[in-house]
């Protein structure tokens, strides 16, 4: 019992009118709640992100994927009166979200990050001290069902993280080939069961029946997937695949990249969380190229002098979430945060 509360009404005990006033507060409160849930992304490795761009206190970074600035807030507090901070995201609503930091030191740009040398030419920067990438989707994305990102909700089948542009996945299926489409859940989703699931939506789109939400896609992927792995949905692999073309995920980073190369000011740090072994992979091997520049047959003649200077040296192993905050926020599982420095090669 509460101290000094023994004698409170339970909702029970109060007469009928004064309870439903309290039901009636309960489920503004709860609509709150969950609105807040909708609006809330927990920071996956934030100290160990924002500790890997060893902020100068002067210096200029970029946040690639602002979501809801868990790490650009960080960064900003580290940042001194002349440092600058540009973040970007290709989601309106993270944009928005960006607008209530009133900072003279803070930017957001609604843009995709490829486009960052370009957008941040425009704001007169050339050289920037750290970019931080944090990819994937935000935990608004997921928890808003009618963005269409999750197999838990039944909504129309978007999956853009930018609305104001490109095709939604329920477009994408009314159209897509056979074939495209199971190289895409293969290929995006690592999913054997491909094949199966690109021949089951095409058979049902072509008896007539569009697919047009998530609880169907769901439903026909089910159908054809007989094997999974233990806890997990039977859509996930294919929800993630086609999420991943349908927001050009793989091919925003391999853009990406090379431009972080020519931002970089000498020491300059690149910090990449990644969700999937896809990316990973990517950002593992973008690294490992620029630090070991030597791509040539073994014996070729060429002097080790004549080979190109390493651009770009990797700092500490990849890095991943502690078990406390994978209990904490279970959604972090399958980050890895991978540094690298630049060097002063040109
Ligand atoms: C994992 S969340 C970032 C969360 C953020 N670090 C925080 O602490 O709130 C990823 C965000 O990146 C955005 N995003 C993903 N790919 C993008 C791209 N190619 N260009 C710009 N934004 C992107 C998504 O819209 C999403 O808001």
């Amino acid at each position: 019992m509460i101290k000094g509360v023994q004698n409170a009404p339970t909702q029970a005990s109060l007469p009928l009118k004064k309870a439903s006033a309290t039901q009636a507060s309960s489920q503004v409160e709860n609509k709150d709640k969950s609105l807040q849930a909708i609006n809330s992304h927990i920071t996956v490795l934030l100290e160990e992100a924002v500790d890997a761009l060893a902020v100068k206190s002067d210096g200029v970074y970029v946040d690639g994927t602002f979501g809801r600035g868990g790490h650009s807030r960080k960064i900003l507090a580290r940042l001194g009166g002349n440092g600058r901070l540009i973040a970007f995201d290709r989601d309106l609503s993270a944009v928005e979200s960006g607008k209530a930091i009133h900072d003279v030191r803070f930017t957001i740009v609604h843009s995709h990050f490829s486009a960052l040398q370009a957008k941040l030419a425009e704001l007169g920067i050339r050289k920037v001290d750290g970019i931080l990438l944090d990819l994937g989707i935000s935990s608004p994305q997921i928890d808003e069902a009618s963005r269409g990102f999750s197999f838990r909700f039944d909504a129309p089948l978007d999956m853009r993280m930018d609305q104001s542009r490109g095709l939604t996945v329920a477009e994408y299926l009314a159209t897509a080939t056979e074939q495209h489409l199971g190289e895409v859940i293969k290929n995006y989703g690592e999913e054997r069961f491909a094949k199966q699931i690109a021949r089951t939506i095409v058979a049902q789109r072509n008896d007539g029946h569009a697919i047009t939400t998530t609880g169907q896609l769901a439903k026909i992927v089910a159908g054809a997937v007989t094997r999974f792995e233990p806890g997990q949905n039977p859509a996930t692999r294919t929800f993630q695949a086609l999420r991943i073309f349908i927001n050009q995920e793989l091919e925003e980073l391999s853009l990406t990249m090379p431009q972080c190369l020519s931002l970089l000011a000498p020491q300059g740090r690149l910090a990449v969380i990644s969700f999937h072994s896809l990316e990973d992979r990517m950002v593992k091997q973008f690294i490992r190229n620029q630090e070991n520049t030597d791509h040539l047959p073994a014996n070729f003649p060429v002097r080790a002098a004549d080979l190109p200077l390493p651009k770009l040296k990797s700092v500490g192993k990849a890095i991943k979430p502690s078990l406390a905050e994978i209990k904490a926020n279970p959604r972090s599982r399958s980050a890895v945060l991978r540094v690298a420095e630049r060097t002063s090669a040109i």
